[in-house]
């Protein structure tokens, strides 16, 4: 039994996320949570012939749709309009996302817990902070997505190299997910044939820490991006799945976690001094089985991994503030 609960399903990332869950066959039971127009979503998908089962959950159903959960993925709450930054989503977002993590502890308390919901570089703290409060805290099982700077990262690359391979190679993106916290290490690139100008680095850079605002500006008001979005927290639950259910190992994603108690953490601590951060991960069983440490970064890399600290921490004490006191 592998039950993945979506909430936020009916929205603009959860219903394209919930279709292409349906397709995967390391789900046997997809429940669909949302306050509004779940049991809609969920009839609909319900009618694709994949085994997994389908079941809409109300807004007064948050229980039985959490119950015996392993994995819960959330990109419930608003996102962005032209002009907004992802931390003015925060007090819409906060409260939403800290109500779910409460229904978390008390009903899937050993669930993975995927945050979708802006700005990560907060609502990551909050879900777990609600979990340390709730004694049901365990750091290998809570994931800030950070996959689509990734999936960004390797399509911006091949389109001005042709000769790399978007869906074959992975960038490591380090840091957070919001604007000058999106650090792409470029320098780690080893295609022999990808070569890049300084100038070239520079530009694809700032283009993937703001590539968000290319869609926010395109949408025009109707919203920032949803299906490929989609489609890269389908590719995080998937490879999350592969390695927890079907026992896949040597499966590494870029993503955020809180990194005290985290196997292998200890260097990014380290290097960092942040309780959260961004980077490459290895799945395993449990969640994390390892948090790779930082690899060799280029002078241009480590300037802006500093101005991403910076950030970070002040991103991070506004999430943990919003569930503890902070003395
Ligand atoms: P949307 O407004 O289209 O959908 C959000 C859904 O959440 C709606 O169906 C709404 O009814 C539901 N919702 C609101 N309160 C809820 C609650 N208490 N419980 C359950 N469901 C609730 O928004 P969209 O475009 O799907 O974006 C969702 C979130 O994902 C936003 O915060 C956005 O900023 C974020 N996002 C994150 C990205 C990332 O890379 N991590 C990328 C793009 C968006």
């Amino acid at each position: 039994m592998v039950k993945v609960v979506v909430c936020g399903a009916a929205g603009g990332i959860g219903q394209p996320l919930s279709l292409l869950l349906k397709q995967s066959d390391l789900i046997t039971h997809l429940a669909l949570y949302d306050i509004v127009n779940a049991p809609g979503v969920a009839a609909d998908l319900s009618h694709i012939n994949t085994l997994s089962r389908v079941t809409g959950h109300g807004k007064d159903s948050l229980a039985e749709a959490l119950k015996d959960a392993h994995t819960v993925v959330i990109p419930a709450g608003v996102p962005r309009k032209p002009g907004m930054t992802r931390d003015d989503l925060f007090k819409v977002n906060a409260s939403i996302v800290r109500d779910l993590a409460e229904g978390c502890a008390q009903y899937c308390p050993k669930a993975f817990i995927l945050v979708i919901s802006n700005p990560v570089n907060s609502t990551v703290p909050i879900v777990c902070e609600v979990l340390k409060k709730a004694r049901v805290f365990d750091p290998r099982r809570i994931f800030g997505v950070t996959t689509l700077d990734v999936v960004r990262s390797s399509t911006f690359l091949h389109q001005i190299k042709p000769a790399f391979v978007p869906h074959a190679n992975r960038i490591t993106v380090v840091g957070g997910h919001s604007g000058a916290t999106i650090v792409p290490l470029l320098s780690q690139i080893t295609q022999k044939d990808v070569s890049l100008t300084p100038e070239e680095i520079k530009t694809l850079t700032h283009r993937i820490q703001f590539g968000g605002d290319e869609v926010v500006k395109a949408k025009d008001g109707a919203g920032s991006a949803t299906l490929s979005m989609a489609y890269a927290g389908a590719r995080f639950t998937t490879s999350l799945l592969e390695a927890s259910v079907r026992g896949r190992k040597g499966l590494v994603e870029s993503t955020y976690v809180h990194l005290g108690g985290n196997p292998g953490a200890e260097a990014n601590i380290a290097a960092t001094g942040l309780a959260y951060f961004a980077q490459d991960v290895e799945l395993g069983p449990e969640g994390v089985a390892k948090v790779l440490a930082l690899p060799k970064l280029s002078a241009e890399e480590q300037a802006q991994v500093k101005i991403a600290i910076g950030e970070l921490k002040g991103n991070i004490a506004k999430g943990v503030s919003f569930i503890v006191d902070i003395p």
